[in-house]
């Protein structure tokens, strides 16, 4: 079972990457074989900021290590460091259909969204599939917005292999964490980077508190009974603690007598004490110069004999070889 995933390098990370993406991948790990990789190349296409770029792409490959990453159980390595998924793409561009893409709510999103409409982030699509297709990727994890372009990935494989023959390229499935589909952020709206509502995971204990304070609520007064079921708090919580400590929240939201101050508070607890052991590993990582790229080197050797007979196998196929 070979298991698949890109992360993104775009900024710091924040719990619904924790949550959407990186968790259910780290709690893969030993399963099978893990591969994981920072999309840099699609990270691009939402960039124009060289420096922010370097060092988004560095923030984001410590974290990852630090968040539990282990790279003797998982192959983890930089997108652009291993030139088979450009070759792939290229590849594939041309036995994707104009109107699949055109079809692509992320793209569109993006666009309606104010980001400038550029190729790369038109092909983006096919460049994920070809990250995905060049491993013979089994089970991809990803949130649910990835949704979609899971089914491109396994359109365009099948429209190779109708082209140039079945087994050219191999079918893969997606693996949505329906439990932690969405993490909502400060405003209850997704989390995202995109909607500066997100909770970062790396942040002084100070800045995280005041993250949590700011979790928007309503003007319910504090002796009044609260909902639970509509509380960004208590979904939040979920996240960090017990199910005995969700109900007790939960019946404590009920009761009424107790405001949001102090249940915000005991959410900071839970989330600045789940991440300890990530922080203390984060900061041997840093005492360490130069692992990091070795890690990542390693990787891309080990991705690198994998992606590279698979584009054999594709070039043969469509007669480039
Ligand atoms: P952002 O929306 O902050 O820009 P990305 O688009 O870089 O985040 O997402 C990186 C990964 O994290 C994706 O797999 C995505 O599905 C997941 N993810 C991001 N935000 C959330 C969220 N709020 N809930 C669940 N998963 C999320
Ligand atoms: N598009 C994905 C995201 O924004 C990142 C990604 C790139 C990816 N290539 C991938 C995820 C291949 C899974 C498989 O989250």
């Amino acid at each position: 079972m070979r298991i698949l995933t890109g992360i993104q390098p775009s900024g710091i990370l924040h719990i619904g990457n924790y949550f959407g993406a990186i968790k259910p991948v780290l709690d893969l790990q030993g399963q099978g074989e893990v591969f994981v990789f920072l999309a840099d190349l699609h990270a691009l296409t939402s960039s124009s900021n060289g420096a922010a770029m370097r060092e988004n792409i560095r923030t984001a490959s410590i974290d990852l290590l630090a968040c539990g990453l282990d790279p003797e159980q998982t192959v983890y390595w930089r997108q652009s460091q291993v030139p088979a998924h450009v070759q792939l793409m290229w590849t594939l561009t041309s036995v994707t259909p104009m109107g699949l893409m055109e079809r692509m709510v992320a793209y569109k999103d993006k666009v309606a969204n104010g980001l400038s409409a550029n190729v790369g982030l038109f092909t983006y699509p096919i460049l994920q599939a070809a990250d995905i297709l060049a491993y013979d990727a089994d089970l991809v994890p990803v949130g649910k917005d990835q949704k979609q372009h899971l089914e491109v990935t396994r359109d365009i494989a099948i429209k190779v292999n109708e082209a140039y023959g079945e087994g050219t390229l191999k079918l893969p499935d997606a693996k949505i964490s329906e439990d932690v589909a969405v993490v909502p952020g400060l405003d209850a709206r997704k989390m995202s980077k995109s909607y500066g509502n997100t909770i970062d995971i790396f942040t002084e204990e100070k800045a995280l508190r005041k993250k949590v304070m700011s979790i928007v609520t309503d003007s319910t007064p504090l002796e009044a009974s609260k909902d639970p079921d509509s509380s960004t708090i208590v979904d939040l919580y979920r996240l960090f603690a017990s199910p005995e400590q969700v109900q007790q929240m939960k019946d404590e939201f009920r009761a009424g007598g107790v405001g949001y101050g102090h249940f915000k508070q005991r959410l900071f607890e839970a989330i600045w004490e789940y991440y300890a052991p990530m922080r203390t590993r984060r900061e041997e990582i840093l005492a360490k110069p130069g692992y990091v790229d070795e890690v990542l080197e390693e990787g891309a050797r080990r991705a690198r004999a994998v992606a590279e007979p698979t584009l054999e196998r594709v070039w043969q196929a469509v007669g480039m070889r």
